[in-house]
């Protein structure tokens, strides 16, 4: 098939000719499998070749990454979505070829013919490292125009180029391994999920607009001039009515959709796998859901994880000062309040919070270490007022910046508290009991990656469980939904509803892995009138949950089966699995921290006319 190279524009008439019999016969290629392709386009891919193949001949597609003129030889590095080969055109035996390589630019698509050869200096990066192509012929595909960043490995593409040529950008082997393993985590949730007897269901992405959770992106309707769509937020009733329709195990790796303000692990637009069963207790999907973690983990990275701990809501909050904690390291928060109070300190009188951590192995940190470290959690996203901290000499001794007001023995029994042992340095801080609990937190996820305790290659899955059904909103004056309005308060605690809600715990669970949340869920409510009580406390009167909810309550009166679920953040398990702090590489086509699309340019305005057709004015 291959035709000797004669230059750009022949070649594009003969690749016409050589496209049409050949394109409808194209195979779909599964989406990782090391292909060996039956096209007629190519024999082989760019990732597959080795000394075996040595003295064969062979035709293969991808685009020219680079390439180097060294005179009596041009080395060209061919990519495709399986690697890269090194192709060789020799000036003494083929000059012409060897001239029109030199020609060829970066990005160029090419076929190229030619016979596998040992390579004198191999390459141990690459697969295909130990050999080359002896190229004899080759076509030009397509020409490319130069691209805006380096198409490598590294590249000096910065990110909104990046994302503005993304399709370039997914040809750079980083991402594109991202993509791949996206697709290898969806493939082995669904084979366990299958297994599982789980069925897949589709649901609508055009539902109805709801008051709870984040802000709904919507919709406007042409049909219906004045009303909206929203885009769902997660499926969550649909999944609960089709348990009331009998379905019994149903999931859906599914876009979900959030009108929020965007960090590393949000996007506007994202993927759950979610799931749901009947007829269980929170007991069955703890297991059912911590055995597919632990599937996961052993089909995409060949981790055994092991059986996952569980901790109370109360318990993370108290040892973490959050509830997703990261357990890869120690370093919990201690209590210091009733071991400081009283000796004229004001600044710890008045606090509700004093809480301290150990950070083993730091007591020689300098003055400047330390000024440093008070201007971190003086930051406004910390808010706090300053840092006291405690030094236990290697050699025992003992010392602190608030000496005025605490003795030796003082001291000591600090360390002792907050485990302290010689060299380590104590990490004070003091404040309103919130602020400064969840700026404890910050600090000591701080000091865990200062001192390389956070090893993306080590992975602490646990259960965060009995999360309280409700929390207080200061804003809004009234209580909010903790997990969401559907999920059910332990029957242990129903009598706390009417008179001490702020008590009240949920049947509600989060699996947390090295310090995300990557899935939550809950026991669902399955009775109308519980369900009427849960709206009311949200502060709905009984007509805003009916025009809202009613069709929920209504499917209740139906027969609904007991029944609950949970919800994974699958880009956020794909970035875990990957070892990246952001989940926008795990993400084809992601948005921008503004929430735009910046190859697309979307959002964008629409016309004058659309607007009228849809009654926006
Ligand atoms: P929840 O709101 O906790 O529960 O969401 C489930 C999981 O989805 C992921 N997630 C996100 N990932 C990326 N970008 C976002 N903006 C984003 N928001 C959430 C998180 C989270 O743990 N319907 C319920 C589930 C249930 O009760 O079954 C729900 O959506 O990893």
């Amino acid at each position: 098939m291959a035709v000797p190279y004669d230059g750009p524009k022949s070649s594009i008439c003969r690749i016409l000719l050589f496209f049409i019999p050949v394109t409808p016969l194209f195979p779909q290629l599964s989406y990782f499998c090391s292909a060996k392709t039956n096209s007629m386009l190519r024999t082989h891919t760019c990732g597959e070749l080795s000394l075996r193949d040595v003295d064969k001949k062979v035709t293969l597609c991808g685009w020219l990454q680079r390439s180097r003129d060294l005179g009596g030889m041009t080395f060209v590095d061919l990519r495709d979505r399986y690697g890269i080969t090194q192709l060789v055109f020799n000036m003494e035996t083929l000059p012409h070829l060897c001239e029109a390589a030199r020609k060829l630019g970066r990005e160029y698509v090419l076929q190229v013919e030619g016979v596998v050869a040992e390579r004198s200096s191999k390459n141990a990066k690459l697969s295909t490292g130990d050999i080359e192509i002896l190229v004899s012929s080759f076509v030009v595909l397509n020409e490319a125009a130069l691209p805006p960043f380096t198409i490598e490995e590294n590249t000096d593409g910065g990110d909104d180029l990046r994302m503005k040529y993304r399709y370039l950008d997914i040809r750079r082997a980083p991402v594109r391994e991202a993509l791949l393993l996206r697709a290898r985590v969806a493939a082995a949730a669904r084979n366990y999920l299958t297994r599982e007897g789980f069925v897949e269901v589709e649901t609508p992405v055009l539902i109805k607009s709801t008051p709870e959770g984040a802000r709904d992106f919507v919709v406007p309707s042409r049909m219906n001039q004045g009303e909206f769509y929203a885009l769902p937020q997660s499926p969550q009733t649909f999944k609960q009515l089709l348990m009331v329709a009998g379905m019994d195990k149903y999931y859906q790796i599914v876009k979900c959709f959030r009108d929020e303000d965007l960090r590393a692990d949000r996007q506007p637009e994202f993927t759950q796998i979610d799931c749901e069963m009947s007829f269980v207790t929170q007991e069955d999907i703890l297991n059912t859901f911590e055995g597919m973690i632990r599937q996961l983990f052993q089909d995409v990275k060949g981790v055994d994880i092991g059986t996952l701990p569980r901790m109370t809501y109360a318990d993370a909050m108290e040892h973490y000062g959050n509830d997703k904690p990261d357990i890869r390291f120690g370093m919990q928060l201690k209590d210091l309040g009733p071991l400081v109070k009283g000796k004229d300190f004001k600044v710890f009188d008045d606090a509700e919070l004093v809480v301290a951590i150990s950070v083993k192995g730091a007591a020689e940190y300098t003055r400047k270490q330390l000024d440093e470290l008070t201007e971190w959690v003086k930051r406004p996203q910390l808010g706090m007022t300053g840092l006291v901290y405690a030094r236990y000499g290697s050699d025992g001794s003992m010392k602190s910046s608030v000496d005025k007001f605490y003795g030796p023995e003082e001291l000591a029994k600090w360390m002792s508290h907050c485990d302290a042992a010689p060299g380590d340095l104590v990490l004070i801080l003091a404040g309103n009991e919130g602020k400064t609990r969840k700026a404890m937190s910050e600090l000591r996820l701080e000091m865990g990656d200062r001192l390389g305790l956070r090893d993306k290659n080590t992975f602490n899955c646990l259960w965060v469980v009995d999360f309280p059904l409700l929390e207080w909103s200061e804003e809004t004056a009234r209580w909010h939904a903790m997990h969401h309005p559907f999920t059910s308060p332990k029957p242990e605690d129903f009598n706390l509803l009417e008179n001490d809600p702020g008590k009240v715990r949920a049947n509600a669970y989060d699996m947390v892995i090295n310090g995300v949340e990557v899935g939550g869920g809950s026991i669902r409510i399955h009775d109308k009138t519980v369900q009427q009580q849960m709206f009311s406390l949200l502060g709905f009167s009984a007509d805003e949950a009916q025009a809202q909810f009613g069709f929920l309550m209504n499917a209740f009166e139906f027969g609904a089966p007991p029944h609950g679920g949970i919800a994974f953040g699958f880009d956020r398990l794909c970035s875990l699995f990957g070892g990246a702090d952001s989940i926008r590489d795990y993400i084809a086509f992601p948005k921008n921290n503004s929430g735009r699309d910046v190859m697309i340019d979307s959002p964008s305005p629409i016309s004058a006319e659309q607007k009228k057709e849809l009654g926006l004015h």
